[in-house]
C-alpha cells in the first residue's frame, strides 16, 4: 500500500480490516451495475450472470457501473456484435466525471463480415486524450466470449486482453505528463451507431436490415478499491482484494514483456508516438521508447 500518498494508508488500513468479512466472489450484474439508457435494448438475464445491449435504427444502450473505483483491476468478458457488424461501436472503458475527468478506454469498431474489429484503446487524464493505438485482435472477437482487463494502479496502466497485455501507459508525470490517479472511476459500456466516422473513416454504412445489433457481456470482476465518496476513502472490493498482488506494481514479468512486443509488432496499427504527421514539433514526452516497458 506505500503507493497510496500520506492519508489514504492509515483510512486504508482500517478498511481492510472491517471490510475483511466481505466476500469475494466474480460480480452479479443486478448488485454491480444499472442498466443507463436504450430502454428494453440494455438487459440483464442469467440470475445477474449474463448481460446484453442492442443497437436499432432507433437506439444504442449502455450501462454503467454503480461503485466508482480508484486503482485496482477489471475484467470483464465481452463477446462483440456478428456478422455485418460495420458502423456499431461497443465502448467499454472506465471514466470519471467532469470536464477535466479521467478515462481509459477499450473501444470495438466493426466491420463487414469476415474483416477484422479494430480495437481502440485511449487515456484521457485532467480531460486530455490524444494518446490512441489501435490494434487488430489475434482471434474472431464474435464468435466466443474474450476477457478484457485494466490494471490500475498509480505507476502505470495495462490494457489485456485475454490475459495478454496489449498497452502499457506509464506515469510519466515525471516529464510533465498528467496520469489518471486520484478522480475515482465508474465502469461504463455503451453500443451504438457511428457509421459517420468508424468504419473507414464513414464510407461503410451501417446495414439497418440486419439489426438489432447485440453485444453480451459476463464473469465482471474488480479486484480494486472501491470509493465512497461520503469517507472520501476507498476500501477493498474483496477480503483479498489488497493481499491479490493482480493489480498492484510489479512490471510485467518476461513472459508478459514477450507478449506485448508480439501484439505490438503484429497486430498494432496505429499509434500515436509514431506518427509523425500529427506531430511534426516532436513526439509528446511519454513517448520516449524507454517508457513503454
Ligand atoms: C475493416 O476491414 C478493412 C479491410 O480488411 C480494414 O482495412 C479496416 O481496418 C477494418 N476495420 C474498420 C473499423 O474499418
Ligand atoms: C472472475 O473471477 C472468477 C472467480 O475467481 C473466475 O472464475 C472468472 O473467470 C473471473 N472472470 C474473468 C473475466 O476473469
Amino acid at each position: 500500500m506505500a503507493f497510496f500518498s500520506n492519508g489514504y494508508s492509515v483510512l486504508m488500513l482500517v478498511s481492510v480490516m472491517v471490510s475483511s468479512f466481505m466476500v469475494a466472489s466474480a460480480g452479479n450484474f443486478y448488485q454491480d451495475f444499472d442498466l443507463t439508457w436504450g430502454d428494453h435494448r440494455a438487459k440483464i438475464f442469467k440470475q445477474g450472470q449474463l448481460l446484453s445491449l442492442s443497437l436499432d435504427k432507433i437506439s444504442g444502450s449502455g450501462f454503467q457501473s454503480k461503485r466508482e473505483y480508484l486503482f485496482g483491476r477489471i475484467d470483464m468478458q465481452l463477446k462483440l456484435v456478428a456478422g455485418n457488424s460495420a458502423g456499431t461501436v461497443t465502448a467499454y472503458y472506465l471514466s470519471s466525471q467532469g470536464p477535466t475527468h479521467d478515462e481509459i478506454d477499450f473501444e470495438f469498431l466493426g466491420n463487414l463480415s469476415g474483416d477484422p474489429y479494430i480495437l481502440h484503446t485511449n487515456v484521457f487524464a485532467q480531460g486530455k486524450g490524444n494518446k490512441e493505438q489501435q490494434f487488430y485482435l489475434w482471434f474472431d472477437p464474435t464468435r466466443n466470449f474474450h476477457t478484457y482487463s485494466i490494471i490500475w494502479n498509480p505507476q502505470q496502466i495495462i490494457f489485456l486482453v485475454d490475459n495478454t497485455p496489449i498497452r502499457v501507459f506509464k506515469n510519466a508525470e515525471s516529464v510533465g505528463v498528467p496520469f489518471p490517479k486520484s478522480q475515482p472511476m465508474r465502469i461504463y459500456s455503451s453500443l451504438w451507431n457511428a457509421d459517420d466516422w468508424a468504419t473507414r473513416g464513414g464510407l461503410v454504412k451501417t446495414d439497418w436490415t440486419k439489426a438489432p445489433f447485440t453485444a453480451y457481456y459476463r464473469n465482471f470482476n474488480a479486484t480494486a478499491c472501491a470509493w465512497s465518496a461520503g469517507s472520501s476513502s476507498c476500501s477493498p472490493t474483496s477480503s483479498s482484494a489488497f493481499s491479490d498482488s493482480a493489480w498492484q506494481n510489479h512490471g510485467l514479468d518476461a513472459n508478459s514483456r514477450r507478449r506485448l512486443r508480439w501484439v505490438q509488432k503484429y497486430f498494432m496499427i496505429y499509434n500515436y508516438c509514431a506518427d509523425l504527421k500529427r506531430f511534426p514539433q516532436g513526439f509528446p514526452p511519454e513517448c520516449r521508447r524507454s517508457r513503454f516497458l
